[in-house]
């Protein structure tokens, strides 16, 4: 019923969404990640499916069920998700990249399980490639809108990005606020554009997402 009740003004937009953590390889048996859930992302995607939307969700692992009625691209490492990224970058409206990519990977993934020996070890790792960053300056009709968590500094950290990766808004959170960050069912954001910020109220991930889909909409007008 909710779903029929909302206005189609999203219909003849393709929205992809990234979603969720990535894991990176060290070994068989082991991988680097994050506290993401996948949650708010998930939220955005439905919500952009109920207003008519032609969704494409790209997730790392995560425990949520798919949303209905979206294209389900499941991933695992950050080089995927930048391959399922770019590959469908120029059949793209707007890219909301919502996922936690991991910016460190090891070095190198042992073929074998790593034995444990006496004393400490340690893990190089390497940078992986900045998906937002690598598209952001070669944008053509995309809106980008990108994500930000951040435990201090969140304005200031967060407009650097917006303009670092020629961005059209972020949408940024303090992991330090109740009642924000991972796994909890609300959040509390600031959208920050290019003319400025709003703090929105603590409110659902399905409102926020809401929120979201409305200001990308009123911009790309
Ligand atoms: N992002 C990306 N590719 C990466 C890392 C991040 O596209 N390899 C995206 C995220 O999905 C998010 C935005 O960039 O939309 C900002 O991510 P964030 O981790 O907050 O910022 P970073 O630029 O990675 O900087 P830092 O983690 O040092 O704050
Ligand atoms: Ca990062």
């Amino acid at each position: 019923l909710h779903a029929i009740a909302r206005p189609k003004d999203l219909a003849g937009l393709h929205i992809a969404v990234t979603a969720g953590p990535t894991q990176e390889p060290l070994d068989p048996v082991r991988y680097l990640t994050n506290h993401s859930t996948g949650k708010m992302g998930y939220a955005v995607a439905r919500a952009a499916a109920m207003r008519g939307a032609d969704v494409t969700l790209i997730h790392g692992p995560t425990a949520l069920p798919p949303v209905k009625f979206v294209e389900d691209v499941p991933i695992t490492t950050a080089q995927d998700m930048y391959d399922a990224v770019t590959s469908r970058f120029d059949g793209m409206d707007v890219l909301v990249m919502a996922a936690a990519v991991a910016d460190y990977r090891p070095a190198t993934v042992a073929d074998d399980k790593i034995k444990k020996k006496d004393g400490d070890l340690s893990i190089p790792v390497e940078r992986t490639a900045d998906i937002l960053g690598t598209i952001g300056p070669k944008k053509t009709k995309q809106f980008l809108c990108g994500f930000s968590m951040e435990t201090r500094d969140m304005l200031e950290n967060s407009s650097a990005k917006l303009t670092k990766k020629n961005l059209d808004m972020v949408v940024a959170n303090n992991l330090k606020v109740a009642g924000a960050g991972f796994g909890v069912d609300t959040n509390v954001v600031t959208f920050i554009t290019p003319d400025g910020s709003r703090e929105l109220p603590l409110m659902s991930k399905s409102d926020v997402a809401d929120a979201i889909l409305d200001e990308i909409l009123k911009r790309r007008k």
